[in-house]
């Protein structure tokens, strides 16, 4: 048995949760489902992102104490977690005082590869960082992402040698002591590190209030990514504890959004306070929605709750996990979720359950008892590959076949034959129908404990069928057309 570290990214608290944030917590658990199944201890971060002046302007907007409004919006985003059926076993907030003197404890630690000095440069406020003018020619003076025209900044700020450890993060990338899914981002993250600065990690207290203070210095705050970042590390309770049995983490979940961040900035933290890095950053694509990305001004933001409420759970996670690509960027919408929901979990699964639970019943069949899945070589290698939509086509793969055993095998034909049939007969029809049908419920069984890290209740309530003192179908079918 091995401890293993799972993290996910703190979302930014200046909103509700909307769809495309449920992707870090789904991808996390079914891979926490999924080693905890193997037998592993594992310990699954999440938390809330709460300084800077994004949240700190947003609170202002709407007239309430700051604090005040991270509290329900942290709330929102930790009561979203528990409807995705996700089970951190550590949730951090920025504002947590622990967190906030771990953080600074790491600053110190840190000390020789920061400097200070006055910086002059592209700022996108949206973003919360500074552009190189290779970037602020590119886009033509307009952040792309929050379509605002970058500002000149003039400030003193505390900087973070990230060329100090350039070389390290290159060769750690390369080898794959800290691997990047997938392959090409890692490509795209070499790229980046090849002109990265030194980064600004301080803002002074004139320009941002809301955060982190910088350790003997009251005239500076610690800018949001060092304060973020730090999170990985002060929820395990950093630097107080010995952390060597969690860090370093085994796969940290983010966005694409984000990848240069961890990949860059992160590595460079981690490398400086001598501790080893992530094993994987793992970073998945986005959820767009009718094809475009969720945004505020074109309206198409989707509520998660809404989606939940719609089909229930296993749905949701159904679809996110399927459906939403683990690595490219994928489309929701309504009829595809419709169509996912009706064609797949409705026909394919729900109604193979039904079927082959009333046949047996009608056979009064006695569940497996002593059920033990199979191994399956091929899913736990796209399993470990983190290709977790590849892996929930390669179950569905097994649905179908089952379906098409069924319908070519006819177990229901077998009545008519028996009861036309001698003694003699009719009781080796008999035993071949019980053996077909045992022996799919035995391959259901295994379909289910594939699909257990995906869909925790549909797999347990087929385990529940199958394995029953009886086998007798679920009074609702487990996915009601509707
Ligand atoms: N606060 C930072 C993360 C700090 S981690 C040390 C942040 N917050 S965020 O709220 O903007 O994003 C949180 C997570 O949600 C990120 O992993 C981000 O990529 C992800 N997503 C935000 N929008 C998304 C989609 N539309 N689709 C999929 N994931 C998306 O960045």
């Amino acid at each position: 048995m091995s401890k293993i570290y799972i993290t996910t990214a703190i979302p930014y608290v200046n909103g509700a949760p909307h769809i495309g944030h449920a992707m870090d917590y789904l991808l996390a658990d079914a891979y926490t489902r999924y080693q905890k199944g193997l037998g592993n201890e594992v310990r699954f971060q999440a938390g809330t992102d709460e300084h800077g002046n994004k949240i700190a302007k947003k609170a202002a907007e709407l007239k309430i104490d700051v604090k005040d409004y991270v509290d329900q919006n942290s709330n929102k985003f930790r009561e979203f977690i528990r409807e995705l059926g996700a089970e951190p076993t550590d949730f951090i907030r920025t504002t947590d005082a622990n967190h906030e003197k771990g953080c600074q404890e790491i600053w110190k630690k840190l000390e020789d590869h920061i400097y200070k000095a006055e910086y002059e440069g592209w700022y996108c406020e949206g973003c919360e960082r500074y552009v190189t003018d290779k970037e602020y020619t590119e886009n033509n003076g307009v952040c792309p992402d929050h379509n605002r025209p970058y500002e000149k900044l003039k400030e003193e700020n505390y900087y973070f040698k990230i060329s100090d450890f350039k070389e390290q993060i290159k060769k750690a990338i390369e080898s794959k002591e800290m691997a990047i899914l997938p392959d090409f981002r890692a490509k795209e993250m070499l790229e980046l590190l090849k002109d990265s600065p030194d980064v600004s990690i301080s803002r002074p207290t004139s320009q941002l209030k809301w955060g982190v203070k910088v350790p003997g210095d009251e005239s500076q705050v610690m800018y949001v990514w060092i304060d973020a970042l730090s999170n990985y590390l002060t929820v395990l309770g950093y630097p107080e504890n010995d952390i060597s049995d969690f860090w370093p983490a085994k796969v940290q979940f983010v966005g694409k959004d984000i990848l240069r961040f961890h990949a860059i900035i992160w590595p460079a933290m981690l490398l400086g306070l001598g501790l080893p890095l992530p094993k994987i950053l793992h970073s998945h694509g986005h959820v767009l929605v009718d094809g475009k990305k969720m945004s505020k001004s074109i309206g198409n933001v989707v509520d998660p709750m809404e989606v939940l409420e719609a089909k229930g759970l296993p749905a949701f996670r159904y679809f996110f996990l399927r459906h939403i690509d683990t690595f490219a960027d994928s489309d929701f919408t309504w009829e595809k979720y419709d169509a996912a929901y009706n064609n797949e979990l409705a026909n394919d699964l729900g109604n193979l359950v039904q079927r082959l639970a009333n046949l047996c019943k009608k056979q009064d069949l006695a569940g497996i008892k002593d059920f033990q899945p199979e191994k399956d070589a091929k899913y736990l290698e796209i399993m470990d590959s983190l290709y977790f939509s590849k892996a929930c086509d390669y179950t569905w793969e097994k649905v179908q076949d089952l379906n098409r055993e069924i319908d070519d095998k006819k177990p229901w034909e077998y009545n008519k034959k028996i009861k036309a049939s001698d003694e003699d007969e009719a009781e080796k029809l008999t035993a071949e129908l019980h053996g077909v049908l045992i022996d799919m419920a035995q391959k259901l069984l295994n379909v289910a404990h594939l699909l257990a890290p995906f869909l925790p209740e549909t797999s347990e309530k087929i385990t529940n069928i199958f394995t029953a003192e009886k086998i007798t179908p679920p009074e609702v079918p487990l996915f009601p057309k509707n």
